[in-house]
């Protein structure tokens, strides 16, 4: 037999749950809304599917095809662009923003969001054996855009001397960084025209450079240059082809001082170009606290 008080309980309980049912799930919802997929398409950070093509051995420069897919770029574009602000230019005299040698657009990415982490960890692989684990770091990721004349004069991505992150000179923790690699990744590439928005390395050369213009692989050296040309200039000029990325390590294995020959420049993107690209700088730490 049901009592009164069980039906008065249970009735309790009913009109209960439907007042504070809807103030209880409110209070749920951001939880529930941090655990749904932010992009809304169920994006799930996939296997990678690049391929990778030596181009010279010392230093070492590897051409990426495919690091990124068109829904990554265009995500990655998305999330940064309202971020981006004039560049500032660091490891140089001064670190002042809208420096004549840098006249880009750039965006710290934050890491928590689903793309950058993933792209993150596909770089973090990639880079194998140079990053130790629990010591070294992947870094933040960067979005950078070149508009109409703007370019990147010729420099390096390594400091002179090692650095001390800000979180470190906090803490007291006495160990110091470097960028031991570069991976520098295009996203987009809007009316950029042949021969302008390249990234140009006046010291690379071929892996064999004998002084020849084509390899051994006569039409498949062809195919290649679909993706670099030698540059009038001495060196290399890579394209801007969304989705491919170069890789060129920065440090000296021997000594982790910084390879001269690294040097590069964003060459200008003219017209109503627009060029999107994303910089990835892992860093290797020295010191006693390391
Ligand atoms: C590219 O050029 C076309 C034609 O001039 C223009 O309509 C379009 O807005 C340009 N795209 C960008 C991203 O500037
Ligand atoms: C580091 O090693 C490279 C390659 O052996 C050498 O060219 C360079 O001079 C060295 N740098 C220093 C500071 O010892």
């Amino acid at each position: 037999m049901t009592s009164p008080l069980q039906i008065l309980t249970l009735s309790l309980t009913v009109a209960l749950s439907a007042y504070f049912g809807p103030i209880i799930l409110s209070l749920l919802a951001p939880h529930i809304q941090s655990l749904l997929p932010s992009s809304g398409d169920g994006y799930q950070c996939p296997p990678h599917s690049y391929t990778t093509t030596i181009i010279s051995l010392d230093p070492l420069l590897i051409y990426i095809h495919n690091f990124v897919s068109s829904i990554e770029s265009s995500s990655l574009v998305t999330l940064g662009t309202p971020l981006l602000e004039p560049s500032p230019v660091t490891g140089y005299g001064s670190d002042a923003k809208g420096s004549q040698a840098r006249t880009s657009w750039s965006a710290p990415l934050p890491s928590d969001n689903e793309f950058v982490s993933c792209i993150l960890a596909r770089a973090e692989s990639f880079m194998g054996n140079l990053l130790l684990a629990g010591r070294d770091e992947i870094g933040q990721a960067q979005l950078v855009r070149y508009t109409e004349g703007q370019k990147f004069d010729l420099h390096h991505d390594w400091f002179s001397r090692p650095r001390l992150l800000d979180d470190d000179a906090e803490t007291g923790r006495r160990r110091l960084y470097n960028r031991v690699a570069t991976i520098f990744l295009t996203l987009e590439a809007k009316n950029v025209t042949e021969g302008t928005g390249e990234t140009w390395f006046p010291f690379a050369k071929r892996v064999w450079a004998d002084g020849t213009k084509k390899g051994a692989g006569g039409e498949e050296a062809d195919e290649k240059e679909k993706y670099w040309r030698e540059h009038e200039d001495g060196g290399l000029a890579f394209k801007a082809i969304p989705g491919n990325a170069l890789f060129w390590v920065n440090l000296f294995p021997g000594n982790g001082s910084g390879d001269g020959r690294t040097l590069h420049a964003g060459l200008p993107v003219k017209g109503n170009g627009v060029k999107t690209a994303m910089n990835i700088w892992p860093r290797v730490f020295f010191g006693p606290d390391a």
